[in-house]
């Protein structure tokens, strides 16, 4: 009972409402559009339920090939301090780009660079003290100039940027043969065209787009810049995690996701990264669609309801030491994985997140293709390093930093 916050009809989904359009996300009808998207994702046009996954592991193998990963990831053996926050992004995002938009950007496309900072910028924001105002006191802060005005601008121009692509691939459709999501999306659109319950629409394709494109751009980089920072604050750790690479992968092949299970200090590493740096700490708002009785008490319709994921990730009765940063809140007495209820960085239930696995992919291969050929650096001494996040909002963001990597 400790894990909702409710509050009748409060602001606090204003920039969710005022950033969502149609079926696509928040607001009233937000669980109609759901099915949709998971249809198409699953689906993805031609029937084959495992198109999708598929296409995602494929393009997780890829970033994890030397030659995709970013680039200081692979010629920095100079040791050059660097910032990642802008490597990871651009990486990340071309994944999800690839599953949306059919191909990967080169890595200086213009379009690329424009997603990832409209996306970039959007997150700071909502995510800063100027995002938490706008959401109490909006009508006064609409008044008032600041970043806070830049969320809306921002949206507008990534809308436009995927309504542009939408456009693009309207001309090219072949329905015995779409390419990507937004292909299959038409198709299904088109097929539903005479159906007044279809979820199938522009609107819904837009939002839908732009709320993977959001949730594939920084929320991985993010976890991935909290891992960093822990690694390099706890070196024992780190070197752990690179003993179990040599031990399990060795240096002659790359990192591959059958190798998870063998990898139970690594995988208990992530998931501790996960609770600890906490990087959506009250979830994404929902609204209550019908009265709901819960735990005695009575949720009237038209709520929004706030899941506090940081109260679960911090519960003293969940684990022994929630305040610090050991991965052994994820091992047992053997050494071996173990899972904990109260692990929900991705909720759970009907809406928790669309692109779970695909994360858990990316944060494993990620990480131990990183840590297989080169050891974190910080520049300053290890038990400086503040793991405490720079600002907590929508997101909990790592504070700013620079890393060299030393090869191994
Ligand atoms: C470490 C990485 C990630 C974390 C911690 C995370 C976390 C979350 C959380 C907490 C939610 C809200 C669930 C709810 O409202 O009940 C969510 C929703 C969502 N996430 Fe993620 N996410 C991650 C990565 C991704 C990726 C890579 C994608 C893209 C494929 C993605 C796409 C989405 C979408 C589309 C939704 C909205 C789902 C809906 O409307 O029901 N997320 N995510």
């Amino acid at each position: 009972n400790h894990c909702y916050h409710t509050a009748k009809q409060n602001n606090l989904t204003l920039l969710f409402s005022q950033t969502s359009i149609g079926e696509g996300s928040m607001g009233g009808r937000v669980y109609r559009g759901h099915p949709s998207k998971r249809q198409v994702m699953v689906e993805s046009g031609d029937g084959r339920a495992n198109r999708i996954p598929s296409t995602m592991a494929r393009s997780s193998r890829l970033v994890c090939c030397t030659q995709r990963l970013p680039d200081p990831f692979h010629s920095s053996p100079s040791g050059e301090p660097f910032d990642p926050t802008f490597v990871l992004s651009r990486s990340g995002s071309n994944i999800i780009c690839s599953v949306l938009f059919g191909s990967r950007f080169d890595y200086d496309d213009e379009r690329l660079l424009t997603i990832i900072h409209l996306i970039n910028d959007n997150f700071q924001i909502m995510s800063s003290p100027w995002g938490e105002l706008y959401d109490i006191f909006p009508s006064l802060l609409d008044w008032v100039p600041g970043p806070h005005q830049r969320i809306f601008q921002n949206f507008k121009c990534l809308r436009d940027l995927i309504a542009h692509s939408v456009h693009d691939h309207q001309a090219s459709l072949d329905p015995r043969s779409p390419r990507d999501f937004i292909h299959c999306f038409l198709t299904k659109m088109a097929e539903k065209k005479e159906d007044p319950l279809s979820h199938f629409h522009m609107d819904t394709l837009l939002m839908t787009t732009h709320n993977l494109l959001f949730g594939g751009t920084e929320t991985v980089g993010t976890t991935l810049r909290h891992a960093f920072l822990a690694l390099m604050k706890y070196p024992k750790v780190q070197a752990h995690v690179q003993e179990e690479i040599d031990l399990v992968v060795g240096r002659a092949r790359l990192p591959a996701l059958k190798d998870r299970a063998a990898m139970p200090y690594t995988d208990a590493v992530i998931h501790e990264v996960q609770r600890f740096a906490d990087i959506i700490p009250m979830n994404l708002p929902h609204r209550i669609t019908r009265d709901t009785a819960f735990h005695g008490f009575l949720i009237p319709k038209g709520t929004d309801v706030i899941t506090l994921l940081n109260t679960v990730h911090y519960d003293p009765s969940q684990f022994l030491m929630p305040q610090e940063f050991n991965p052994e809140h994820f091992l047992d007495a053997n050494q071996s994985f173990k899972k904990s209820p109260a692990f929900m960085p991705f909720l759970a239930g009907r809406r928790l997140c669309l692109g779970e696995s695909l994360a858990r992919m990316e944060l494993f291969l990620y990480l131990t293709a990183i840590l297989q050929s080169f050891s974190l650096q910080p520049l300053g001494a290890p038990e400086d390093i503040d793991l405490t996040p720079l600002s907590s909002g929508l997101g909990n963001l790592p504070r700013p930093f620079q890393l060299c990597l030393r090869p191994r």
